[in-house]
């Protein structure tokens, strides 16, 4: 029984996030791992590889996802937009958006 008492907090937590994982689904920071963005960005969002490649850590949510969906359509098409919008192709509008919404919670 004690360990079943202990349990339930754990257990709540679980349910509850549960809930909320049926608003907010996804997972940013996991996305923002799995979908390679890591790679060029840092894993921190805030140490790309390359100077010349933008810190994302901190940046607005709206504009994060608005400069992603031109990358990804080619609306944005600057000298360094190539490397990125190959691999756009990987996540979908819904993901691009719990992204930007992670990448707006970091310092
Ligand atoms: C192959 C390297 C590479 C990968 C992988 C990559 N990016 Fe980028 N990203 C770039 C470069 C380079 C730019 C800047 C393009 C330019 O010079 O205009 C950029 C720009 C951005 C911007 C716009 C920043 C701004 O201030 O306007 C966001 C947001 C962004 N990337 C998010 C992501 C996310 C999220 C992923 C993963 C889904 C990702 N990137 C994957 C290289 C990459």
């Amino acid at each position: 029984m004690k360990s079943l008492k202990a349990l339930l907090p754990a257990l709540s937590l679980a349910l509850g996030l549960g809930v909320a994982g049926n608003a907010l689904a996804l997972d940013g920071a996991e996305l923002y791992a799995k979908k390679t963005c890591v790679a060029c960005h840092g894993k921190d969002a805030n140490t790309p590889i390359l100077p010349v490649y933008p810190k994302l850590a901190g940046q607005n949510p709206d504009y994060a996802y608005n400069q992603m969906k031109d990358i990804q359509s080619g609306a944005r098409n600057n000298g360094q937009t190539v490397a990125m919008k190959a691999i756009m192709h990987l996540v979908t509008d819904d993901e691009l958006r719990a992204i930007a919404n992670w990448l707006g919670t970091l310092k």
